[in-house]
């Protein structure tokens, strides 16, 4: 589904060399990517949706190719892959349920469709009963999960979380953790980045390790 082959991106200040030959990711698995802070984590997941291109090598994700993919592809690509952050990012003038309806609506979804995508992945993140509050009425720990219901809502066959525990309290993390890995069961692709090695002695799945922008695999 996601192969990366002998790719390397170099950055005009310093260099990141994401190196590793057929690398690849496959239909709803779940994946850690462990590697300590500027060690090319972001950097590995933002050529995963093509908000960076390889300088060297190629990324296949789906049936795109880094080396031949259009501009109004990428667009189409991205509705179906769900991106989380360390920060949740959501809007501070809309509540819950706008947050997560605002993802359906920039991609032209009918409302009726709508109200019902939109309560069903608040269902599933456990914050039916929120979804007429404000961001800042709610803990970082149910941001993340607005955040996630956002990612969720157009079906995505990848989510991609970039340390998306870094600000978060054990148990909150334990939470998102549970989450995710929830999602992965239901069939989509996870890739959790973190630089906290602790959360996969919990739950052991794949390890993809980078260190200076090497990638190597462990288990
Ligand atoms: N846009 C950029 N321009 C220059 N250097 C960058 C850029 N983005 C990342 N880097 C550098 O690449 C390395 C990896 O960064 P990043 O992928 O953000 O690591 P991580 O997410 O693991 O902390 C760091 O040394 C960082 O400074
Ligand atoms: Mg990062």
């Amino acid at each position: 589904m996601i192969s990366f082959q002998s790719v390397t991106k170099s950055f005009r200040e310093g260099l990141t060399a994401l190196i590793r030959v057929n690398f690849t990711i496959e239909k709803g698995e779940f994946l850690y990517l462990i590697g300590p802070t500027g060690s090319g984590k972001s950097t590995l997941l933002r050529l995963i949706y093509f908000d960076l291109l390889p300088s060297a090598g190629e990324v296949r994700v789906a049936n795109y190719s880094s080396s031949s993919i259009k501009r109004k592809e990428i667009s189409t690509l991205r509705r179906k892959i769900g991106v989380i952050f360390q920060d949740s990012k959501l809007l501070k003038d809309r509540n819950v349920y706008e947050n997560v309806a605002f993802a359906l609506q920039v991609i032209g979804t009918p409302r009726r469709e709508e109200a019902k995508r939109v309560l069903e992945v608040l269902g599933r993140v456990g914050l039916t009963q929120k979804r007429h509050v404000y961001p800042y009425q709610l803990s970082g720990g149910e941001q993340q999960k607005v955040a996630i219901a956002r990612a969720l809502v157009r079906n995505p066959f990848i989510l991609l979380a970039d340390e998306p525990t870094g600000n978060l309290d054990p148990e909150s993390s334990d939470e998102i953790l549970y989450l995710l890995k929830d999602i992965h069961t239901s069939g989509t692709a996870v890739v959790l980045s973190t630089h906290h090695h602790e959360l996969t002695n919990k739950n052991p799945f794949r390890i993809l390790r980078i260190q200076l922008g090497v990638v190597t695999e462990s288990s």
